[in-house]
């Protein structure tokens, strides 16, 4: 196995509680994996050397929730949004007549564009939920394409009640035949538990189904109003309840408690322009939070694990160590994972560089295309060994 050393590195950010952050770093990969990480100056031998010309180098991004399989956009109902119509649960049967009526071929293909994209963006984990099909045959195929691309695939048949059948019909069909079909595919079961779409006792019998199948549990929980969705997550152990826009002191209390990570997507609240979560809230009151994209075609059309990461530390009050830690070590958490997030020996070699002196230039430099490399499990996919070089 070839031994590659990267160094000259200006400052690593680990996200790990004892290696913290160090300046003028190195890391060893062998193969996949990290297997060791510290100053340049004490670095081990490898068969291969290059230097990162300085730069800052993180774990690369976890983005714990997006919505990736589907067809065509909503371009138009995001104008109108702009012009002040509210957002609103039922514009994804837009999305869902689209995503019924296009080929594998086509979601794949869609799919395929937008994993390319977060890669640019710095992810090097993500999650996909189904969620835009609401029959069987196209939550099957939503979940089975996922799969082509992550092992993090998400059955989130509880999206909203399609029009043609009645709600009694839809949730016994997504407990029923839609997860037999589903659960093969899948690692998590996720319920939308909103006005809208479904309530607390409808969401925990989804949730309890899926469980039974061996799935872990998420939620859509608070998105557009405070409800019962984190209390009921944190009830049934889930990995994470997401959204959290709408809290109440005993919703912050009841994560803080648990293990149930708190994910934040503020490109939602961007792209829909209505107030963000309370992160400083969360935080002080010692829940874990993560960050992620909630990339979809209707209230967060957006891949970039940066901007969010901006829109956290700026509108959301997050310090910039905070928010990084939310998009990388807090998106593992999210997915119950301990082989990413962190750069560490024996950790998987995912990792990010950006064209910067810190990583506070991810929030003060807002929009700005930093990403210079990215590396996932230890082979270079985006920027080059002549690009590393500066
Ligand atoms: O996470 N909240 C539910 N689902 C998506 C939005 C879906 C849509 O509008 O198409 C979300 O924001
Ligand atoms: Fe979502």
């Amino acid at each position: 196995m070839t031994s590659t050393l990267l160094a000259d590195i200006g400052l690593l950010a680990t996200q790990d509680a004892e290696l913290g952050e160090i300046r003028d770093a190195a890391i060893l990969l062998d193969g996949a994996m990290i297997s060791w990480v510290g100053k340049a100056s004490s670095a081990p031998a490898a068969d291969v050397r290059y230097g990162l010309g300085g730069r800052t180098v993180l774990p690369g991004f976890v983005d714990s929730h997006a919505h990736l399989v589907f067809a065509g956009d909503r371009a138009e109902e995001f104008a109108a949004r702009m012009r002040g119509m509210p957002y609103a649960a039922g514009g994804i049967h837009v999305t869902v007549a689209a995503t019924r009526a296009a080929s594998d071929a086509v979601l794949r293909r869609n799919l395929e564009r937008l994993a390319g994209e977060l890669l640019r963006a710095g992810v090097t984990t993500f999650e996909c939920k189904s969620g835009y099909g609401l029959d069987v045959a196209t939550e099957q195929r939503s979940v089975a394409i996922a799969r082509e691309f992550t092992p993090e695939t998400t059955f989130l048949g509880a999206h909203v009640p399609p029009p043609e059948l009645s709600r009694d019909e839809y949730l016994a069909l997504v407990q029923g035949a839609m997860l037999d079909a589903c659960a093969p595919h899948s690692r998590w079961v996720d319920a939308f538990c909103e006005r809208g779409a479904f309530d607390e006792d409808e969401t925990r019998a989804v949730l309890d189904a899926g469980i039974a199948r061996g799935l872990g549990a998420r939620v859509h929980a608070n998105q557009l109003t405070e409800g019962p969705g984190v209390q009921l997550a944190v009830r049934l152990g889930a990995a994470s309840a997401d959204h959290c826009t709408h809290l109440s002191s005993a919703d912050i209390d009841a994560l803080a408690a648990s293990s149930t990570v708190a994910t934040l997507l503020p490109l939602a609240e961007f792209s829909t322009r209505s107030p963000y979560p309370n992160a400083r809230r969360l935080i002080d009151a010692g829940a874990t939070v993560a960050l992620a994209t909630d990339c979809n075609p209707g209230s967060a059309y957006s891949t970039s694990m940066p901007l969010a990461i901006a829109l956290a530390v700026r509108d959301m009050h997050m310090t910039p160590a905070e928010a990084v830690y939310a998009a990388t070590a807090g998106g593992a958490k999210a997915l119950r994972r301990d082989d990413i997030g962190v750069v560490a020996p024996g950790r998987r070699a995912d990792l990010v560089a950006l064209d910067a002196p810190s990583y506070i230039h991810l929030a003060y430099r807002p929009g700005v295309p930093l990403i210079a490399g990215v590396w996932r499990s230890g082979q270079q996919a985006v920027g080059s060994r002549q690009s590393n070089r500066r």
